[in-house]
């Protein structure tokens, strides 16, 4: 079993598999009138969170506060701000005998540092930088294995076309990396400038993965599309042209679905820029994921806080029928 949930990459197909089987069995706890089990009683969470979120942040904190755990949230205003460095920060807070600390970072590897450096708790990788998003991969796999139930092949061999800013995108990393492990097919969609050659190149992530700068043809025929955040805070460094440019190219609306990929259902991770990656038809329409994706998020986080401070995954059943 491992201590620290990281990243998707170099995880094994039945690890991925293991977590998403995991959350679907917490998933239930959300429809009780009492939405508490006792699994984590006397356990504490610490959520570390150095960069905004919203769906994340309070997802870990429901998670295991539903578990209850004694969950601790530490946002921007922590003494980071006054120059303790990330590494005194997390040193201090294992003083104080967590058992899980759930960290988002804008620098990559910031969990990665804090998993060597701690000894005795768990790290969670809720985000870093531009490298991965484990739990948002997980969540999306579970949204998706919940919805193509009744397929005979589950979640293996679809066709997935990620579209949008993926250079700047650990969602987007972290979900090439499972789709992968999945044996799904992956087109990722954009202009050259988000969506650069390095990605396809067999070395970055050892499978194949096909390359679109046109919509129209990158998402022919999916069975998921998958919308990305345009990073408007990244919209000096001149990636794009313009906005509007962008949104004419590649902007997914009901009219391209239709003609391009009319059985696909739409996932974004949120915060939608709605009428710019995305439009409100699509987000608010009857193929859109989206709200699901949030619910399935508290089922994911459960199942990673319960399986890191337990160390195990086995006696899940037993701890919520207590
Ligand atoms: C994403 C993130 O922070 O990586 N949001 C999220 O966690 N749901 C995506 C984004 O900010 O674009």
């Amino acid at each position: 079993m491992r201590r620290h949930l990281l990243g998707i990459r170099g995880m094994t197909r039945t690890e991925l598999e293991n977590h998403l089987e995991n959350a679907l069995s917490f998933g239930e706890v959300s429809g009780r009138d009492i939405k508490k089990v006792p699994a984590l009683r006397g356990k504490t969470v610490i959520n570390l969170f150095l960069e905004p979120s919203t769906r994340t942040r309070a997802s870990f904190e429901i998670a295991g506060k539903w578990l209850s755990a004694d969950t601790i949230n530490i946002g921007e205003d922590s003494s980071v701000k006054k120059g303790e460095t990330l590494a005194d920060t997390a040193r201090n807070l294992e003083a104080m005998s967590p058992d899980v600390l759930v960290v988002r970072h804008r620098e990559s590897g910031a969990p990665h540092l804090l998993a060597k450096l701690l000894t005795k708790c768990s790290v969670i990788n809720a985000g870093d930088g531009l490298n991965e998003h484990p739990t948002q991969a997980l969540l999306d796999c579970l949204t998706l294995k919940h919805h193509f139930r009744d397929r005979a092949e589950g979640i293996s061999g679809l066709r997935i076309a990620i579209v949008g800013d993926v250079r700047h995108s650990r969602v987007a990393r972290s979900n090439i990396w499972a789709h992968l492990l999945l044996g799904n097919e992956i087109c990722l969609v954009g202009p050259p400038t988000l969506v650069p050659a390095e990605f396809a190149d067999p070395r970055a992530f050892g499978g194949n993965i096909r390359i679109s700068h046109s919509l129209g043809a990158g998402i022919e025929g999916s069975d998921v599309v998958m919308c990305l955040r345009v990073q408007r805070e990244r919209q000096d460094e001149h990636f794009l042209p313009s906005l509007e440019e962008y949104t004419t190219e590649y902007g997914v609306t009901e009219s391209k679905l239709r003609k391009f990929a009319p059985q696909a259902v739409v996932l974004h991770p949120g915060p939608v820029n709605r009428g710019i990656e995305v439009s409100s038809e699509v987000i608010d329409g009857p193929r859109s994921l989206v709200t699901q994706q949030v619910t399935f998020g508290v089922a994911v986080r459960m199942a990673a806080l319960f399986t890191l401070a337990t160390g195990t995954a086995g006696q899940r059943e037993q701890s919520q029928n207590e």
